[in-house]
């Protein structure tokens, strides 16, 4: 039954539920507090929505300030005056000398596209490795009729198209010098490397040898082949990056067709009913892709990975952290020393996670086993500004399934849904983290999603930041506080709570909060990916956007404006700090950009190199 619909559509078949009524008025107007950080009660920023707009010129933390800038639909970068940027690395450029220089008519083959860099990036973070700057990058996914645009169905037609968009996924490595002051891709470096959905992983944690995971070619449940749709990352204190599946569900289909029947815990992480994929075909060429063939496949992906920089270590499949829809893996050092990370769960209704690790962090030691062994945490939030960290052990799942099946064990402990959890950024100034709920139609729709105060708005278009400090200073205590740190909106065309909170106004307002990051300085970074229409309710927004947030005054300021139908994605400084790599993810997914080469060109995601014209810190 299913057909051509888009996978929202199809999902809303398969799951029609019907809203209940809401008393939307009596749960906005319990206010609640939060010591030491702002007060916001929701009827307060009702009146003060649109009023307080914030007259400041200049932004943020001492040592960083510019103009902020209006929002546009350039099909351009717009920048503050005093600062410039160059683009570092794009979709299919080479990454040794022997790899051909992108084909804007053929758009690259599945091996010249395992030779060069992968396509949509996205998380991203700079290591230094002998000396070295070395990034690595995730490359989420591809854009159908941008990598099969040169066939007349815009569709992988041939298997060499299937493996070519296979390659475009995963991660690049990549050495970069700075030469006169512009950043270039170290041809040839022995660090270059593509990480790709074929790449063999040792599988560490309780899973390792579940038979839930084991399949025809590792009958052991001890080795997955590849890792794709990486979303956001995190960067471990011991020098390891991680890399966090997301949407891996639509890469599975079942060539029995409209006779598969999913399983409840398929269902769950949306593997689809009928056997459709999302049109990347992989099994057509990949048996290990076809949910009939090998329906433990998809068990083996959805988690978080840890990958050494330098490429010398295998790269591994962290289970302790749960199987879901990753958006980033936020790491940060408990008062005891053991590593927290904070996982968000990047679909409608889903939730936020924590994980604390059994061991403690060694800082000169050896940590390669840290995020091994574990418990994993859902989180509730109160309405009355408190909130809990839920064990999933106590779900009464057995271990295995309690992490393959994360999702399922969050529901039996009733922890929050929330509006899409993606970015999660913790201060490194003070112990507080912030979670971008980027926005969510069926909030108040579905009566699995009711509102609440963590989540208060229905059908939720603009999304919004909630914030939350730890009992104790200590991120591994199992109760916190938190308020709302801004809710987006739209103060020129709404007066009621679509206007957003006291900190939005004309000036900066923004939709869909998606990456979150933190610099050195502690500013608190936002990227958004949401509706670049600039009408209707998000008239005067622009194009997708990176703004600076104050953590201590709320002030928000657009500094970065992307090209049209891009999003902004990924964030991470030079060793330096003085340069800020931003990345630009699907410019033109609807048609209608050439970023950045301009003219008739392919448009090419892209990490681009922010700084100041001056050459002073950037963050
Ligand atoms: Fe890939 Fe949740 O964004
Ligand atoms: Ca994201
Ligand atoms: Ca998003
Ligand atoms: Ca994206």
């Amino acid at each position: 039954m299913t057909t051509e619909l888009s996978f929202d559509a199809w999902d809303e078949q398969q799951q029609p539920e019907r809203a209940k009524d809401t008393d939307f008025d009596a749960v906005m107007s319990r206010r609640y507090f939060l010591k030491g950080a702002s007060v916001l009660g929701a009827s307060a920023f009702v009146m003060t929505a649109g009023l307080a707009s914030t007259t400041a010129k200049a932004a943020s933390k001492a040592g960083f300030k510019f103009t902020p800038i209006a929002a546009n639909t350039a099909d351009a970068i717009t920048l503050p005056e005093g600062f410039t940027s160059q683009v570092v690395i794009r979709w299919g450029d080479p990454l040794t000398s022997n790899a051909p220089e992108f084909d804007h008519e053929t758009r690259g083959t599945a091996a010249s596209q395992a030779l060069v860099a992968g396509d949509n990036n996205d998380g991203m973070d700079v290591f230094v490795v002998d000396g070295r700057t070395i990034l690595v990058i995730n490359n989420e996914y591809t854009n159908r009729s941008i990598t099969f645009g040169n066939r007349e169905t815009k569709l992988p037609e041939t298997d060499d198209d299937v493996n070519k968009g296979k390659m475009a996924h995963g991660l690049t490595v990549v050495e970069l010098a700075e030469i006169n002051g512009q950043w270039r891709i170290v041809k040839d470096s022995p660090y270059n490397r593509r990480v790709t959905p074929d790449t063999p992983f040792d599988v560490a944690g309780p899973v390792r040898g579940s038979d839930l995971i084991k399949t025809s070619s590792d009958p052991k449940g001890v080795e997955i082949l590849g890792t794709f749709n990486n979303c956001g990352n995190g960067k471990t204190p011991w020098g390891t990056y991680l890399a966090c599946e997301e949407n891996f569900n639509g890469y599975f289909s079942s060539y029995e067709g409209e006779n598969y029947e999913q399983t409840a815990e398929q269902k769950r992480y949306g593997i689809a009913k009928g056997g459709k994929d999302w049109g990347y075909k992989w099994a057509q060429t990949d048996d290990r892709f076809d949910v009939s063939k090998e329906p433990n496949e998809a068990h083996r992906h959805g988690w978080v990975v840890e990958v050494d920089p330098s490429g010398r270590k295998k790269p591994v499949k962290l289970t302790a952290l749960g199987r879901f829809k990753h958006e980033n893996a936020e790491v940060v050092i408990a008062k005891d020393g053991r590593a927290v990370v904070y996982l968000g769960d990047d679909e409608r209704g889903e939730f936020l996670y924590r994980f604390v690790s059994r061991d403690r962090y060694q800082p000169n030691g050896d940590n390669s086993t840290l995020l091994h062994e574990g418990s994993l945490f859902v989180a509730k939030f109160n309405d009355n500004g408190q909130g809990e960290w839920m064990n999933l052990a106590d779900a009464g799942m057995a271990p295995d399934e309690t992490l393959v099946f994360a999702r399922l064990a969050a529901s039996k402990l009733g922890a929050t849904t929330m509006d899409r959890p993606e970015g999660v950024a913790a201060n490194p100034h003070k112990e507080e983290a912030y979670v971008a709920l980027t926005n969510n139609k069926y909030r108040g729709e579905r009566e699995s999603q009711p509102l609440n105060m963590a989540n208060p708005r229905a059908k939720n278009p603009y999304g919004h930041i909630v914030r939350w400090v730890p009992a104790g200073a200590d991120h591994a205590a199992d109760t916190f506080a938190w308020d709302m740190y801004v809710m987006a909106g739209n103060p020129t065309v709404h007066s009621d709570l679509m206007a957003g909170s006291s900190n939005i106004n004309a000036d900066n307002m923004f939709n869909s909060p998606d990456g979150l990051k933190f610099d050195a300085a502690g500013n608190l970074w936002i990227q958004t990916d949401g509706n670049y229409s600039n009408e209707n309710g998000f008239a005067g927004m622009g194009n997708n956007q990176m703004l600076i947030g104050d953590p201590e005054t709320g002030e928000i300021h657009r500094f970065l404006v992307g090209p049209n139908e891009c999003e902004i994605t990924g964030l991470t400084w030079s060793a330096d700090r003085k340069t800020m790599f931003v990345g630009v993810q699907h410019p033109g997914e609807d048609g209608n950009s050439h970023w950045p080469e301009g003219g008739q060109a392919v448009p090419r995601s892209a990490v681009i190199a922010v700084k100041r014209t001056d050459g002073g810190l950037i963050g």
